[in-house]
Parts: structure tokens; C-alpha cells; sequence
């Protein structure tokens, strides 16, 4: 039998919510936290106890799993709830935050006595609802067998790449995943844009592309979604203008010139400006007509 935990899930929006109702699944005691209440409370009828604060949350959890916004929420929250972590605690960190906002995350952790793993992820809403994400993962070994347990329950497979979370080798891969995904949704938005300023038929350019080497089945998901003119976010626009920053600020300090980032940063944020920041980020689309 699976050894059963208690897990502080800090953040319930698309993504935590549908992994702290995995953890529930798999028979684990589970503790949300989210900023905005009425957000964690349907959480209540599959099992879980909501926390007033981040400190009331981790009082006895073996592991953390915090999966907020960015990597200020993150710290704040965490910094907040400090002085309730049982030492030894396990810290699982999947929030998309990048090297540059692991660095403190990692500094707390250190002065908490807690083990930090980076355990970024890939999938949205449906893989998450599935539990079927990928955890890229870096952190100590004695922590694994407590984070494993999570990701068990939260992803289909888990990918280790180190033992310091402080050097960010899953974050940054994630940063390269997602540099690749942001250009499929701006790509699909575009061209589906242009479609319709030139008056083109989008299913003439899908049919076109259908099976061979130019066709994804991501494109086929966001192309569906904007033609139904479905905005529900699977991937919420602010977040991927938070990570379309991420990426620009990674690759100007490393010292690597991405053009394509830059722009697509500029236009998730103009999109935000917008009022588009809770629809999926594929309403990047309307960045192009609205002024
Ligand atoms: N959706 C995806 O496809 C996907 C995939 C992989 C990774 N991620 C990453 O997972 C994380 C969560 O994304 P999501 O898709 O679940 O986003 P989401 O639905 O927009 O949820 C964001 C969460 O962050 C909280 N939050 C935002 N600002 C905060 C602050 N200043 N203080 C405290 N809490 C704050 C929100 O609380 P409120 O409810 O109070 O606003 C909510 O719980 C992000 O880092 C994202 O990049 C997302």
C-alpha cells in the first residue's frame, strides 16, 4: 500500500486545484491555501481543509506544494508561513518561476530547514485534471521519496535532473519548453489573424497543414478553441505573459538575442492591458483587432 502524507497545497487556481484533487485521489491528506478563498473552497467537497493563511496550511505537512502565479507570490507566501514548516519538510516548487525566481525561493528554504525541489511542469488543465502532467525535477535525494509520492500523483512521469535546486536545471528547462509552446499559441493566433484580415478560410489553411511535417496537435487544440471563439483558460494569458517575461529577462542576461520573445512579450502584455489576462492565452488572437 501506498504510504499516505499531508500535503499543504499553497495556490488553487487552474492548475493547483486540479492537483490537490489528485492528491486527494490518491488517499493523501490535503490542506489548500489560495489567496482568493471562494477559488479553494469547491476544493472542500473532494476531501481537502482550507487554511485561513499560508502558516495554518503547513502546520504538520510533510510536503509543500506550492503553485502560485510567479515567484514573488511564491516567496511571499512561503516567507509568511516560515515559521510552521516542520524542519525537514519537503518543498515541492512547481510554479513556473525561472532560475532568476528560484534564487531566493532556495535561500528561504535553506534558512527554513526545509529541502526545496524545482519541479516545474508540463501539461495544462486537462493533463493536470488527469493527473498526467511531467515533472522536470532537481533536488536533494533525501527528499525524493516524500516528492515522489506527489508526483505520483499529480504527473505520468517524472524527469530528475539534479540534486541542487538552487542551480535551476529543471526551471530552466522549463523556460526553453515554454519559449517553444508561447511560439505555437502566438503562431496559431497570428496566422489565424491574418486568415481573417485577408479573408481567408482557416480551415483551408488547417486542412492544408493536416498530417504532415507542419501539423501539431497543439495547434489543432488552440486553432479549435479560437474558431469556436472559446477563451476558457487552460492556460491563463497572464500567465503566459508573465512567462513570455521570464523567457525575454533569461535570455538578455544570459546574453542571447530572441527577437520573437521580446514581441511575444509585448504582446501578451498588450493583451493583459486589454483585459484578456483570464482568458486562455490563445486570446492573444484578439490582441490583434482590439486597439
Ligand atoms: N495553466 C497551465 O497550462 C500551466 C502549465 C504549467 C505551469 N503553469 C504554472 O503554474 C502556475 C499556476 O498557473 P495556473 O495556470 O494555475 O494559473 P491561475 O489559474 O491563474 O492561478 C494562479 C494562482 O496564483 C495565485 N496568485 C496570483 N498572484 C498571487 C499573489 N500575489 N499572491 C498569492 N497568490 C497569487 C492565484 O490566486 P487568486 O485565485 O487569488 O488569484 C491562483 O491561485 C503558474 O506559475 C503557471 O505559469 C501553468
Amino acid at each position: 500500500m501506498t504510504q499516505k502524507i499531508t500535503v499543504a497545497v499553497l495556490g488553487t487556481g487552474v492548475m493547483g486545484a486540479a492537483m490537490a484533487r489528485n492528491l486527494l485521489k490518491a488517499g493523501h491528506h490535503v490542506t489548500v491555501w489560495n489567496r482568493t478563498r471562494a477559488r479553494a473552497e469547491p476544493l472542500v467537497a473532494d476531501g481537502a481543509r482550507i487554511a485561513e493563511d499560508p502558516a495554518d496550511a503547513v502546520r504538520d505537512a510533510d510536503a509543500v506544494l506550492t503553485m502560485m502565479l510567479d515567484g514573488p507570490a511564491v516567496l511571499e507566501a512561503v516567507r509568511s508561513a516560515a515559521p510552521q514548516l516542520r524542519p525537514g519538510a519537503v518543498w515541492v516548487q512547481s510554479s513556473t518561476v525561472g532560475p532568476e525566481g528560484l534564487a531566493p525561493l532556495a535561500a528561504l528554504a535553506t534558512e527554513a530547514g526545509v529541502h526545496l525541489v524545482d519541479a516545474p511542469v508540463l501539461g495544462t488543465r486537462a493533463p493536470a485534471e488527469q493527473g498526467q502532467l511531467q515533472v522536470l525535477a532537481a533536488g536533494p535525494r533525501e527528499a525524493r521519496p516524500v516528492a515522489e509520492l506527489v508526483f505520483d500523483a499529480i504527473g505520468q512521469r517524472t524527469v530528475w535532473l539534479g540534486d541542487d535546486p538552487a542551480e535551476a536545471a529543471a526551471s530552466r528547462l522549463k523556460l526553453v519548453v515554454n519559449s517553444w509552446v508561447l511560439s505555437i499559441i502566438n503562431g496559431t493566433a497570428e496566422a489565424l489573424a491574418l486568415a481573417r484580415g485577408l479573408g481567408v478560410d482557416p480551415g483551408e489553411f488547417l486542412g492544408l497543414l493536416e498530417g504532415g511535417s507542419l501539423d501539431s496537435p497543439y495547434l489543432r487544440m488552440k486553432a479549435k478553441a479560437v474558431l469556436a471563439e472559446d477563451w476558457t483558460a487552460s492556460f491563463p494569458l497572464s500567465g503566459a505573459a508573465k512567462d513570455a517575461r521570464l523567457i525575454a529577462g533569461a535570455a538578455e542576461r544570459c546574453g542571447v538575442r530572441l527577437d520573437v520573445a521580446e514581441a511575444s512579450a509585448r504582446r501578451f502584455a498588450r493583451a493583459v492591458e486589454q483585459g484578456h489576462g483570464d482568458k486562455d492565452a490563445v486570446a492573444t488572437y484578439l490582441a490583434s483587432f482590439d486597439d
